[in-house]
């Protein structure tokens, strides 16, 4: 089996994890050897095709959908769903401290590296938005959230939480463009996974492109922000 090719998985389990955000739990051997920050196409036949990241990957793993459109609506009812992948560039291995800033669904590529010792700086617009919460703090001490009206943790956005901190550590993180164009306003180097409008996913068809950077196969994660925003 090929990544390009699409199978039909089944969704063995679905769990909410913040208000309208749900992670489907599946089977797939080839998302079981996939690196952190790889995704996957999901094809709703009918409705539409899209990326989403792998939030778990092992023997079973997962994709996390925050309800936004049609598509997210229809994946967080459906019984079956095709998907292809893994594709893209993953977040790079660290052997040391990792530090994550996510931004709301961002968390969701971010999650396979949370381990013990590393710092988690989470936003969302408020509490029942931050995803993932109780299964973080589970794995590591040190989890920051930020919400932009101060439901939960430092009332603001989650860059400015960071910068307050700015724990030592490789800095990895995922969110909307407008939080990572802040983290290279503020000059912190970090590798970012990006959002970008994908069709084939394998880098022939260009609607994903920002800068000359291919984001499906390029990316989606970039090393350097300079490359995006420079
Ligand atoms: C690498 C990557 C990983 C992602 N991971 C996640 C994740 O883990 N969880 C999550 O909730 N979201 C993720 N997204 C965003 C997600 O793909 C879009 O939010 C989703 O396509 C929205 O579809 P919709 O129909 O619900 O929303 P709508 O906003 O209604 O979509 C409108 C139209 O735009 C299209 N569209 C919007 N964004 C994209 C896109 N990026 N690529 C192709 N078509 C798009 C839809 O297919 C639809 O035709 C990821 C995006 C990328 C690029
Ligand atoms: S989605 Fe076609 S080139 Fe990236």
């Amino acid at each position: 089996m090929r990544a390009g090719e699409y199978r039909r998985i089944r969704v063995l389990e679905r769990k909410r994890e913040a208000e309208d955000t749900e992670s489907i739990y599946f089977e797939d051997p080839l998302c079981s050897a996939a690196s952190p920050g790889q995704f996957v196409m999901v094809w709703l036949p009918g409705i539409d095709e899209f990326p989403m990241s792998l939030s778990r990957i092992g023997g079973v793993s997962s994709i996390t959908a925050l309800r936004k459109g049609k598509g997210t609506e229809a994946l967080l009812t459906a019984e079956d769903i095709s998907i292809r992948g893994p594709f893209g560039n993953g977040f790079s291995p660290s052997a040391g401290k990792k530090v994550l800033i996510a931004g709301g669904i961002g968390m969701a590529s971010l999650l396979p590296l949370v381990a013990e010792g590393d710092h988690v700086f989470l936003g969302a617009r408020s509490a029942e938005y931050l995803p993932f919460v109780d299964e973080i703090a589970g794995r590591c001490a040190h989890l920051r959230t930020a919400t932009d009206d101060g439901s939960m943790g430092f009332k603001g956005n989650v860059v400015d939480l960071f910068i307050s901190a700015r724990p030592e550590g490789h800095v990895y993180s995922c969110g909307p463009m407008g939080m990572l164009k802040t983290l290279h306003e503020h000059k912190i180097k970090a590798e970012a996974s990006l959002e970008s409008y994908m069709k084939c996913a394998i880098g022939i068809c260009d609607s994903c492109t920002i800068n000359g950077f291919i984001v499906c196969r390029e990316g989606p994660v970039v090393r350097d922000l300079d490359r995006i925003f420079g």
